[in-house]
């Protein structure tokens, strides 16, 4: 029980914690006070662009040797097919000096990606969990991008043995190179792939030994993942209680990350799931949380704090240290924490 001395000093604390929100901007919110340091001395949110459409959607990578972000688009129709759109952003330091190129590609329905690691023998791509087509070719997959002109690809891997993926989604890969991938069934919902023959699983693929192997199964709907900066524990989110139609499944999984098979962390708003994830070289684990915004929890599963944001709230990255981009459907934010703050996969990533 807490003596009367006690609750005095917790209401101090509250007070103190109150003023610090409230001076930064009213859409930061403290939980714990290990999320003030994170933060730093001058947080800023600011909305780097707005769109019409879900341009900005999924697909959050940083390109550190270009200074470039990548972002993968929602859904769109192209004739009978689905397409998403690829977007290229430089000159990222504000609103008005933002530089926006759609990129030619021939990924099918690009949904994760993430930089290549300085260890792997794929070289400085961009790599990308897609998730196909109704059609048997080109095959969904993991595709690796050139960031740099004519950006043209290459499949690196089109299916589990004889079995095509279901539908892949996030993409992660360890400072060894290895490839993690999650392959929910939902592009069969969205009428994109064919009645799925696999389990919902995570596979992880190295392509030094071009072998794959199945890590994590047994989930709803395995969704983001992440690695920590020792590759000690790998995140990966589960949307299961989000069912496909707009309906929530309350008894369903839903945002509970798993590493190992513990439990981490589950979002405490109502009807959401956290759909991207990243990790910074300090242990912290960053989340977008479909109609929340951005949670943070440290290493430990404690809730550090979080930040409300508009949109749909599909992926984010980290860019340069202290810089976060946030990707919110139709419009994409970037924030400004303390340059202490520093992505995983930034720093194993090509500089
Ligand atoms: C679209 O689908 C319709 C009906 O299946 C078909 O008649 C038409 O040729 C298709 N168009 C293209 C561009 O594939
Ligand atoms: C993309 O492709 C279109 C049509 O093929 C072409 O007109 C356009 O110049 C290309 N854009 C770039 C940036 O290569
Ligand atoms: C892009 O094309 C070049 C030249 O053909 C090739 O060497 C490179 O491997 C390609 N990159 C990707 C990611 O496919
Ligand atoms: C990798 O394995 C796949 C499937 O077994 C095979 O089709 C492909 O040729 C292999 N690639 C290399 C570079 O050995
Ligand atoms: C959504 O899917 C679930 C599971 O198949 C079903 O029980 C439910 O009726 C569906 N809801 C709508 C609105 O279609």
């Amino acid at each position: 029980m807490l003596s009367h001395r006690h609750l005095k000093s917790a209401l101090a604390v509250a007070t103190i914690l109150c003023i610090f929100s409230s001076a930064f901007d009213s859409r930061i919110i403290i939980e714990d006070t290990a999320f003030t340091s994170l933060l730093g001395s001058s947080p800023e949110v600011i909305e780097l662009t707005k769109a019409t459409s879900q341009f900005y959607h999924e697909g959050a990578s940083y390109h550190a040797p270009t200074k470039s972000l990548w972002t993968a688009s929602d859904m769109m129709k192209s004739g009978n097919t689905t397409v998403r759109l690829i977007h290229r952003l430089t000159h990222l330091e504000s609103r008005k000096s933002l530089r926006i190129e759609q990129i030619n590609h021939t990924v099918p329905n690009p949904i994760g990606a993430v930089a290549n690691v300085r260890g792997s023998p794929l070289g400085d791509v961009l790599l990308y969990a897609a998730q196909g087509t109704l059609a048997k070719s080109p095959p969904g997959g993991v595709y690796a991008l050139n960031p740099y002109p004519p950006y043209n690809s290459s499949l690196v891997l089109g299916s589990y043995g004889e079995y095509p993926f279901n539908s892949l989604d996030d993409i992660a890969v360890t400072s060894d190179g290895v490839i993690w991938v999650s392959d929910p069934p939902l592009g069969y919902g969205q009428g994109n792939r064919p009645i799925p023959i696999l389990p919902n699983q995570v596979y992880a693929f190295d392509p030094a030994t071009n072998r794959s192997r199945v890590l994590a199964d047994g989930f709803g709907r395995p969704n983001g993942l992440a690695a920590n900066v020792d590759d000690s524990v790998v995140y990966i989110g589960d949307t299961g209680a989000d069912i496909g139609n707009k309906t929530i499944d309350y008894q369903g999984p839903r945002s509970a990350f798993l590493s190992n098979r513990r439990i981490f962390a589950m979002p405490q708003d109502r009807a959401t799931a956290a759909d991207g994830i990243k990790t910074d070289t300090r242990g912290n684990v960053w989340a977008t949380v479909v109609g929340t915004g951005v949670v943070v929890w440290g290493s430990d599963g404690t809730l550090l704090g979080s930040i409300k944001l508009e949109g749909t709230m599909g992926n984010l990255v980290f860019g340069e240290a202290g810089q976060l981009f946030v990707l919110g459907g139709d419009r994409i934010y970037k924030i400004r924490v303390s340059t202490d703050v520093v992505g995983v996969a930034f720093e194993h990533g090509y500089k």
